[in-house]
């Protein structure tokens, strides 16, 4: 076994070992994938401040996120499809934040269903929304996940329409995967997960099982967001959804300023900075640019959070700086469980916590309350 010691091991580990429409499908963004790239490359541009002689005795990682204590401010993302980069995949992931003490977010889109990962985890878990026309729909799943005391819901806002992604289109990805000659050769490279899925019965979508009529492949996916995803929805919708859960409301996918105060006025405990990881809107800023905008708006009024494009404890830390509470990461859990399964998963919050409690060290810092851009180099964010 290879020796793993950051995401990017994880990620080409993930890549051997899951069939390649699933690893694609987790490994690309929209059309020319720019703002996919962004979101990365745009941390690198920012630089820290390099601090010596100060007392790093007793550091602490440990935060809050809508009131709920996390031992690093790091929550993992809603995705749909996880149970096919492994099988069982979304329980595998909530067991491994259960054990690191980090919100774990369960995609509406996901293979395990509300109830399969409320029966194999002990905590609270959050649950993920898209808003769809049929509101009996939208009910049931509220009630779902009160059902299973789920400690947040996280409403995700910038998927009305879905954003082409081309490879999924060539790949002809579906779940389960349809059974033509290219994907029984590429899924005979990959024993472990051949083995793991015909060990569960997991394989569909565990949470739209009874309403979507068809979601066999990619294309009938897309068209059934265009049938279900509501084109109308407001800000009104939101209030409504607010109202019926009543409890922690975290608004996702927001970019823009403007946005940013009527996801204030709606009533939401925190927003996400977000542009769905560059799956969505090719050309749309990277997370990371847009942050500090939305930090001076709304950050004195709610929790601002931020995902897309965290590769690395250093990226945690240079958000947490830039006003952000806290953050979620989509890819690098993925790219651990198709790698490793559940210990995967593990491994990859270990990483990010470890680069995490280091850089803290070198920037001079024993815990996270106080950070702000003063750490970091003007001029650079
Ligand atoms: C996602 N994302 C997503 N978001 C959401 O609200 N509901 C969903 O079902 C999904 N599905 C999904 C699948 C896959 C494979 C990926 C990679 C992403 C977006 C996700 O929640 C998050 O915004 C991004 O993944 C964050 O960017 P990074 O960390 O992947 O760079």
């Amino acid at each position: 076994m290879s020796i793993i010691t950051c995401i990017e091991d994880l990620r080409v580990l993930a890549q051997k070992r899951v069939p390649r429409m699933f690893y694609d499908y987790a490994d690309s963004g929209s059309w020319t994938e720019s703002t996919y790239r962004a979101n990365n490359s745009d941390f690198a541009k920012i630089k820290f401040r390099q601090r010596v002689a100060v007392n790093l005795e007793n550091r602490s990682l440990a935060s809050t996120m809508v009131e709920q204590h996390v031992s690093m401010p790091v929550a993992l993302s809603p995705t749909g499809l996880t149970g096919m980069q492994h099988a069982d995949g979304e329980i595998l992931a909530a067991q491994a934040a259960e054990r690191f003490g980090v919100p774990f977010t369960l995609s509406t889109m996901s293979i395990c269903s509300i109830e399969d990962v409320a029966a194999n985890t002990t905590k609270p878990f959050w649950f993920q929304l898209y808003v769809m026309k049929d509101r009996e729909f939208i009910n049931r799943l509220i009630d779902r996940a009160k059902a299973a005391k789920c400690g947040a819901l996280v409403l995700t806002l910038d998927l009305q329409v879905l954003g082409q992604r081309h490879k999924d289109l060539r790949n002809g990805l579906s779940a389960p995967p349809k059974l033509t000659i290219p994907n029984i050769i590429n899924m005979a490279t990959k024993p472990r997960w051949v083995a793991g899925m015909l060990g569960t019965k997991r394989r569909g979508f565990g949470n739209i099982v009874g309403h979507a009529t068809s979601v066999s492949d990619m294309s009938s996916l897309s068209a059934w967001t265009q049938q279900q995803f509501d084109l109308s929805l407001s800000w009104a919708d939101v209030e409504w959804i607010k109202q019926r859960w009543g409890g922690k409301l975290i608004i996702k996918g927001i970019m823009d300023p403007e946005d940013a105060r009527l996801a204030v006025a709606s009533g939401a405990d925190a927003l996400i900075v977000s542009n769905h990881g560059g799956r969505q809107l090719d050309g749309a800023q990277s997370s990371i640019e847009a942050l500090p905008a939305i930090v001076d708006a709304v950050g004195s009024q709610i929790e601002v959070h931020m995902d897309g494009g965290i590769r690395s404890g250093q990226d945690v830390l240079k958000a947490v700086a830039l006003g952000a509470k806290g953050v979620y990461i989509g890819r690098p859990f993925l790219y651990g469980l198709g790698a490793m399964g559940g210990p995967g998963v593990t491994k990859c919050l270990d990483i990010i916590r470890n680069e995490l409690d280091l850089t803290m060290a070198f920037c001079g810092l024993r815990d996270l309350q106080h950070v702000d851009k003063k750490i970091l180099l003007p001029g650079t964010f």
